[in-house]
């Protein structure tokens, strides 16, 4: 018999055989409770996902919840995983990518928290490291043949604003995120 439990271990095992299974409850919990409106978890939502922020985990799920497209969903989570894994391998500064899983309801990324600063708050010198540091992972990720997916800054004066792209001050460092409209070539 499959129970709920050997299910969802069979899906973990489908793309990241290593992770700690109790996290995944623990996180597929938080989901459901904060659904559920049980308690209120630190959560920025884009247009398509919901991502929640919990220890040092960011867990990204489609909006519709319970899930109604969950083979759509769960096919955009692993190419996203996929994309960003080999981003990294690169030297892309991308979140560390944990595991793809689903539960009953819905299907989750779950990946590491990034700490980022919002544009309009960070100083001259801070947006200007961040656009120098933009252009040049996006350099470099064309020469190893990915097509950078729906990501932008603009750094014009009482307008600066990043889109799937953020700055850490603490170290210093711009980020991606979001990489579902990423393309890699294949050779
Ligand atoms: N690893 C992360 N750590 C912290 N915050 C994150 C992380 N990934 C995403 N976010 C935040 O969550 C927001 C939504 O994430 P994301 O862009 O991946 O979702 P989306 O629904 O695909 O977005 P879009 O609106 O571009 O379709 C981001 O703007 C960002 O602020
Ligand atoms: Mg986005």
């Amino acid at each position: 018999m499959v129970t709920k439990q050997s299910k969802m271990e069979m899906q973990i095992r489908a793309i990241s055989p290593q992770f700690d299974k109790r996290i995944v409850n623990y996180l597929s919990d938080l989901i459901s409770k904060h659904e559920n409106k049980k308690i209120i978890i630190p959560h920025t939502a884009g247009g398509e996902h919901n991502i929640l922020l919990a220890g040092e985990y960011a867990v990204k799920y489609p909006l519709e919840y319970p899930s109604i497209n969950p083979c759509y969903d769960k096919r955009r989570l692993i190419y996203e995983f996929n994309i960003a894994q080999n981003l990294e391998k690169i030297g892309l500064n991308v979140p560390k990518m944990f595991a793809v899983c689903s539960d009953e309801k819905t299907l989750f990324l779950i990946m590491k928290k990034l700490h980022l600063t919002p544009a309009r708050e960070l100083n001259r010198q801070q947006i200007t490291e961040a656009a120098r540091q933009f252009h040049y992972q996006i350099n470099l990720a064309k020469t190893k043949g990915f097509n950078p997916g729906d990501t932008s800054i603009s750094t014009l004066e009482s307008l600066e604003s990043f889109y799937n792209y953020g700055f850490c001050v603490e170290n210093n460092k711009g980020y991606f995120f979001d990489f579902s409209k990423w393309v890699q070539e294949v050779d």
